[in-house]
């Protein structure tokens, strides 16, 4: 019941933050001008439903109000806040562009609104806050826009943000999903594993991205997935990358940096580790955990696989890592 009032009145926002974008003065000027300049096109923004929310203190508010919608329900929605000093209705994205997030059927379930320009003492993005539909563990951004084109491919590509999944449809790369910077979780693996068994993490080349991805692996690992990752260089992420080198180049060096991610940890774990003898150690014992971590019933070539590689790049016995590995199964 309260489900299917807030898909109702999250499509009505949808269309209204839309008609906002394209139809009035104030979009075009502050938030189409911002849009275009970074980049994207028209028929990209359109076909992503992007919006505007304008910068008064309750025009949507009074919108909905005006359109039946009661006042609990636009709260749970997120659309609207309470000025705590006052008890005034207002407008909860006031002044940001608006990216509506889909279900895997296509219904609105709730919105990343994003500051123009600079954010400054403020959030940059302002998230749905969880509720009946949004559930934001089980939610990956674009899924309804990529679940064709993942499945065509047999490969989802996963970034941080809204703008890198837009980004990459406009350059025809259209297999792509976003975490929205956070680390993944298994309820999001397996709606990736629904479509593909291959996924592919594209983050940012910066620390954060990487252990955030190093967070994931483990977990993807235990829903069967083949784990690539693909770090863009610093500075950058997909959307700034793709549009930086253009679509050719950046579609090369996504087929040229692919790495397994298994091996990857290892080559970090080792350069970490140095020559520091317990460090080793503990590397050795965290690469067991991970490969012992793919289904052995299933799997048993792969598994192997990684043993071999693993032991040789790690100089130590086979027999023994394998054992190892063993003891965490
Ligand atoms: P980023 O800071 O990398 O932003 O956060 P972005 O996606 O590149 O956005 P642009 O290009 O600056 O417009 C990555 C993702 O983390 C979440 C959002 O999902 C964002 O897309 N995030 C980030 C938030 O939810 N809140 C924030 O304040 C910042
Ligand atoms: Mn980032
Ligand atoms: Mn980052
Ligand atoms: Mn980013
Ligand atoms: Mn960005």
């Amino acid at each position: 019941q309260v489900a299917d009032s807030l898909y109702i009145l999250n499509n009505f926002a949808a269309k209204y933050f839309s008609e906002q974008l394209w139809n009035t003065d104030e979009g075009n000027n502050i938030a189409l001008s911002y849009l275009e300049q970074r980049g994207f096109t028209k028929s990209i923004l359109e076909k992503f439903q992007v919006g505007y929310s304008p910068n008064a203190y309750d025009a949507f508010t009074q919108a909905a109000i005006n359109g039946q919608y009661n006042t609990d329900l636009l709260i749970k929605s997120g659309l609207t806040a309470r000025n705590q000093h006052n008890d005034s209705l207002r407008d909860n994205y006031r002044g940001r562009i608006i990216f509506p997030v889909h279900n895997i059927s296509g219904k609105v379930i709730g919105f990343g609104a994003r500051v123009i320009g600079k954010a400054e003492n403020t959030p940059k993005y302002i998230n749905t806050p969880e509720n009946e539909i949004y559930v934001k563990s089980k939610i990956l951004y674009g899924t309804y826009f990529a679940r064709q084109a993942i499945d065509k491919a047999d490969e989802c590509l996963l970034v941080e943000g809204y703008t890198d999944v837009v980004s990459l449809a406009q350059a025809g790369v259209e297999n792509v999903v976003a975490s929205g910077g956070t680390s993944l979780t298994t309820e999001q693996l397996r709606l990736i594993k629904k479509y593909t068994s291959n996924l592919t993490i594209i983050y940012d080349g910066d620390s954060a991205g990487v252990k955030a991805a190093m967070r994931g692996l483990d977990m993807a690992l235990e829903e069967a997935l083949n784990v690539r990752l693909v770090l863009i260089p610093d500075g950058e992420d997909p959307d700034s990358y793709v549009k930086k080198v253009g679509e050719k180049q950046f579609k090369k060096f996504i087929a040229e940096h692919k790495k397994d991610f298994i091996l990857f940890e290892m080559e970090i774990l080792l350069r970490e580790a140095g020559n520091d003898i317990a460090r080793k150690n503990d590397a050795v014992n965290k690469i067991a955990e991970s490969i012992s971590k793919i289904n052995k019933a299933e799997d048993f070539t792969k598994q192997q696989e990684y043993i071999r590689q693993c032991a040789s790049a790690m100089k130590i016995d086979e027999g023994g890592l394998t054992n190892l590995v063993n003891k965490y199964t």
